[in-house]
């Protein structure tokens, strides 16, 4: 059987590019100052079509610079890690060096940084997208970072949730300031490693995701050890990790030893609860509360607000993972539901926003934390493979119209970007790649947010493969 990852618009392109003044249809916002980038995996060494997984390739971002109504440039560039040629190693504070950081990627202090979750190095870039090297915030964070910060709109700070298989029993909530150094870590004991691959934040509250997915002993001592050591090293690793923090020898061992582009080493676990933690954002583990659901896995949040004695939160849940198929996403739809946690009562009443099969949701970010009207996300069959939608909640009406780019197209993730600092909420446009079947490339997107009409599209050398994560980045 042949992998789906490896097919189709999945497939890593093998060519970096650089193009000056891209042709363009349609009129690009002349107020647009920046670049549009986006990460996603791009294996460069040899693969196991055997063993492949989407989320263990090297990063590749992908980048649009856009100025005065013109499309600059476009470049493609991996995410190199200072060991890309020798294996992933703990060389660097800044974490484990597998493979270049492949999920998302941002701007903070002047800085464009390529980030990943699980204990991996996150990576500096320059303007022009080239790998500058591993990242621990200036030494303030060691030991990685998440791919998904949430940025306070008030004070620009970035709040995030961080986990690591060699922190033990321990994920940490971090607060960086727009100087880009950590200015608050508090540590957060929680059992049996789960995928924590977002969070939330709220006015008062940040929101933490413990669902039933979490690290694969087995899955990891089958990539670290030859066979006859794989059951004692699963032995070893059961007992250690989630328990106590995993001496670093082993770490590096581990970090060694894991082959990139192989399985992903974490599982469905219906021994683990599924559970949504509140702590007040000055407090301690000490403050925190816990809230049961049914069980599913989450990987993003829409948002997350205070309303009165509740906290709402809109969540793209998938009803399983990794259960049957460790090549998931694709263990039923992905639905856009609304978990409103009622703090007296200690309860959540769960209920269906919409069940579109849907992935990436992203709104006017000036509204984290606060409540929003509009949520934008791509159109995702099974839970997992992009198709041509784009679709626009709106909350308050309980509509959601969906935009299709196209029969022979599939859409990815779409940012907003205001038209002005202070646009209304849905005043503004969305991007983000399309990928053109018979012609086998892809074109940057923007589409009027308002009504959803294409307003410009950047036609591109090559293909841009499904990925992960973009943002727009503007011009300081
Ligand atoms: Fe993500």
């Amino acid at each position: 059987m042949g992998n789906p990852y490896l097919e189709g618009n999945f497939a890593p392109v093998r060519q970096e590019h650089t193009v000056t003044e891209l042709a363009v249809t349609g009129t690009l916002p002349p107020q647009l100052d920046g670049r549009y980038v986006r990460n996603g995996p791009n294996p460069m060494s040899e693969l196991d079509p055997d063993t492949y997984h989407w989320f263990m390739g090297d990063g590749m971002v992908h980048g649009v610079r856009l100025r005065d109504g013109r499309a600059e440039w476009y470049r493609n560039r991996w995410v190199r890690t200072s060991s890309a040629t020798t294996g992933g190693e703990v060389r660097h504070r800044a974490g484990i060096e597998l493979f270049g950081a492949n999920t998302n990627v941002i701007g903070h202090g002047g800085r464009t940084l390529a980030l990943i979750e699980g204990g991996m190095a996150n990576y500096e870039l320059d303007e022009e997208l080239e790998t500058v090297g591993p990242c621990d915030f200036d030494g303030t964070l060691p030991g990685g970072y998440t791919a998904h910060p949430w940025r306070d709109p008030d004070t620009g700070e970035l709040h995030a949730i961080t986990h690591f298989f060699g922190r033990g029993d321990i994920v940490q909530y971090s607060v960086i300031g727009t100087d880009g150094r950590a200015r608050r870590i508090v540590d957060i004991p929680i059992k049996g490693v789960p995928m924590m691959h977002d969070f939330a934040l709220t006015s008062k509250y940040v929101v933490l995701f413990d669902l039933p997915v979490t690290f694969d002993p087995k899955q990891a001592a089958a990539m670290t050890m030859p066979r006859p050591l794989r059951y004692p090293t699963q032995l070893v690793l059961s007992a250690l990790i989630g328990r106590v923090r995993v001496p670093d020898p082993i770490t590096a061992m581990i970090g060694k030893r894991m082959h990139p582009n192989d399985r992903l080493p974490a599982r469905w676990n219906p021994k683990h609860p599924a559970r949504i933690g509140l702590m007040p954002r000055e407090g301690t583990a000490e403050d925190l509360r816990w809230f049961d659901v049914e069980p599913c896995y989450v990987f993003h949040p829409l948002n997350a607000y205070d309303e009165n004695e509740t906290v709402v939160l809109d969540v793209v849940r998938h009803p399983r993972m990794f259960v049957t198929d460790r090549n998931g996403p694709n263990e039923g739809p992905a639905t856009l539901d609304r978990w409103t946690i009622d703090l007296n009562a200690g309860k959540v009443r769960e209920s269906r926003m919409d069940d579109h099969s849907q992935e990436f949701p992203r709104i006017d970010e000036r509204l984290l934390g606060r409540r929003n009207r509009y949520g934008y996300t791509m159109e995702a069959v099974g839970g997992g493979s992009p198709a041509s939608s784009v679709l626009k909640h709106d909350l308050v009406r309980g509509t959601t119209v969906a935009t299709s780019l196209g029969r022979d197209r599939q859409a990815s993730e779409f940012v907003f970007v205001p038209n002005a600092d202070d646009a209304a909420e849905d005043d503004g446009v969305l991007m983000g790649y399309a990928y053109d079947l018979p012609s086998g490339r892809s074109d940057l997107v923007l589409l009027d947010a308002g009504t959803m009409e294409t307003v410009a599209a950047v036609h591109l050398p090559d293909r841009v493969p499904n990925g992960f994560h973009g943002n727009w980045i503007p011009t300081e």
